[in-house]
């Protein structure tokens, strides 16, 4: 991560706990704002303006902004209106965005308060603040996808970063390890159905066999895991191939 010592994050409070310990790991400094327990852990644009207030008075410089969107712990969806004004906030300040969106798919109540990418807002906003708020849209298999964290699954997306700084990223993803095959597999609905619409159709798939799995008494063990994922994909390519007239990019 690009935060060198004394930088600051702006991050939630309350807030995923990996995110204190990962700033205190690099010796950078988290800059709380608060959500508003009184109002549904909702997020008061004044309070987010009022933390970065209070960081340049304390002389720390700051390089990012964390945001957990469905929320951990609150379980809250931002609003369309409140997204656009940290992404102008982002603009304003010159911050990046990181939107943690790992709990897309775990939403309470989606007909009233849908769950809506910094992406999508992003695109919707002036040419000017599209094109060059930098946006990392984070998002893992342990929330929605297939529901086990120990497969170690996940990816991110990065919108509007500079060339020279994606090279960096390729370099540094290549010399990590990567994740077991099953944990590979099961975050391929992302990675070769790039459209909303096509990889919620294979996530969904994988849900319902789940769903099927679980009810039966015989365990899936890790050996027999990518073949049946190979057949979930079988179903879902066929179902994606009847819809694929209607795919829309994200
Ligand atoms: C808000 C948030 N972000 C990221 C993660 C990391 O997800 P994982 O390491 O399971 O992919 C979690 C896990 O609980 C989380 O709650």
């Amino acid at each position: 991560m690009a935060l060198r010592p004394g930088d600051g994050c702006l991050i939630p409070i309350p807030q995923y706990p990996l995110y204190t310990a990962t700033l205190a790991y690099l010796s950078a400094k988290p800059i709380p704002y608060y959500l508003n327990e009184n109002d549904h852990w909702s997020l008061a644009h004044s309070d987010l303006v009022a933390a970065v207030k209070r960081a340049k008075e304390a002389g720390t410089p700051i390089k990012a902004l964390a945001i957990i969107n469905p929320g951990n712990p609150t379980g809250a969806c931002l609003p369309v209106e409140a997204m656009k004004q940290v992404v102008q906030l982002c603009y304003d300040e010159s911050l990046l965005l990181l939107a943690d969106e790992v709990y897309q798919a775990n939403i309470f109540d989606k007909e009233n308060k849908p769950f809506v990418s910094f992406k999508k807002v992003l695109r919707e906003m002036d040419k000017e603040v599209a094109e060059s708020v930098e946006l990392v849209s984070f998002h893992s298999i342990s929330k929605g996808v297939s529901g086990e964290c120990g497969r170690r699954g996940g990816y991110f997306e990065a919108v509007n970063l500079d060339a020279g700084v994606m090279e960096q990223i390729y370099k540094m993803a290549s010399v990590n390890l990567c994740p077991p095959i099953t944990g590979q597999v099961s975050y391929s609905p992302f990675a070769f159905f790039p459209s909303f619409f096509a990889s919620s159709l294979v996530s969904s798939s994988i849900h319902d066999h789940v769903a099927c799995h679980d009810k039966s008494s015989n365990p899936l063990s890790i050996d027999n895991y990518s073949a049946r994922v190979r057949e979930w994909y079988t179903l879902a390519a066929n179902r994606t191939h009847l819809y694929s007239e209607a795919v829309v990019p994200r």
